[in-house]
């Protein structure tokens, strides 16, 4: 009797302790933003599995503060509209108070609405312009001074960036932007020890997707039927490739994007 609880025991510590050293993110400070839905609240509930701390944003802070007020690895919750310079700024101040460096930075707003060429206003392009690529640039470029010499910069483009696809003409560009930047990130930050990466996501089930196919099902089966694996993307598919992105397990990958699109650009 007291062999086989000897043995459960020790079996029961060795695994937690093995879990422990599995962390890739353990105690490393993170920024994700648009963090309250989606994409973004997928990356950063896997991030705090894997034993990060974060300083999380988004616009929409009721939610926000919902999904991350009392977790303690929840350093800030910020309100920010990540159009605005001033409200980046926030960020960066957050992540001066905790004198810590930075393990990896992602901005992950983004979103564009759908229109036909001649109804695009000067308005709805500077708009989508502000919220894929001004955002992305100026959360990294506010935060660049608290990045450590061995972190990462995961960029959120889309497969929007590399096909043309009609009505979304400027998110198409804008895309293309995001993952453009990546690269010239690469070439200026490698000395820093910055790495600089994109994901292109396909079609992924959050509420921009649903806003996207209207909530419209024969819509959304023509995808699936488009999707040579057979489903819709999960948030969580996609948070597993900015794990990898984030931390030191793709340590020789820098300027790349991964497309994690179900295979739907390759059918
Ligand atoms: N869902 C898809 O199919 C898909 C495909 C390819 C790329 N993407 C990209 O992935 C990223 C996340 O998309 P998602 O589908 O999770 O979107 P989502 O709309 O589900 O979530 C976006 C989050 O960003 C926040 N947000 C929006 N505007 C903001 C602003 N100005 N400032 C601060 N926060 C703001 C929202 O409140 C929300 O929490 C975007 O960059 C999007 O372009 C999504």
């Amino acid at each position: 009797m007291f062999a086989l609880v000897y043995t459960i025991l020790r079996r029961s510590v060795g695994k937690v302790w093995v879990e422990f050293l599995s962390k890739l993110l353990d105690q490393q400070l993170c920024v994700v933003t648009g963090a309250a839905n989606g994409i973004g609240r997928a990356i950063a509930e896997r991030f705090i599995s894997e034993g990060a701390d974060l300083i999380v944003a988004d616009f929409d802070i009721e939610t926000a503060k919902k999904v991350y007020e009392g977790n303690s690895q929840v350093v800030d919750i910020l309100k920010v509209d990540a159009t605005d310079v001033k409200d980046l700024e926030k960020i960066a101040e957050s992540v001066e108070k905790t004198g810590r460096k930075l393990k990896a930075i992602l901005p992950v707003v983004g979103n564009g609405p759908q229109n036909p060429i001649p109804q695009i206003t000067p308005e709805e392009f500077h708009l989508v312009m502000d919220l894929n690529v001004f955002s992305a640039f100026f959360t990294v470029q506010k935060l660049l001074p608290f990045m450590s010499n061995k972190s990462s910069i995961v960029l959120i483009s889309s497969i929007a960036g590399f096909q043309g696809g009609k009505n979304a003409i400027i998110y198409n560009a804008a895309k293309a932007a995001v993952r453009s930047m990546a690269r010239s990130f690469t070439g200026e930050l490698a000395k820093k020890g910055i790495r600089a990466n994109a994901i292109s996501p396909g079609p992924t089930e959050t509420q921009a997707f649903t806003e996207f196919v209207h909530g419209d099902d024969k819509m959304r089966n023509n995808i699936i039927s488009q999707l040579p694996i057979g489903h819709i993307g999960k948030p969580s598919e996609i948070a597993a490739v900015a794990l990898f992105l984030a931390s030191d397990e793709s340590s020789y990958v820098t300027g790349a994007e991964i497309i994690a699109d179900g295979g739907f650009t390759n059918k």
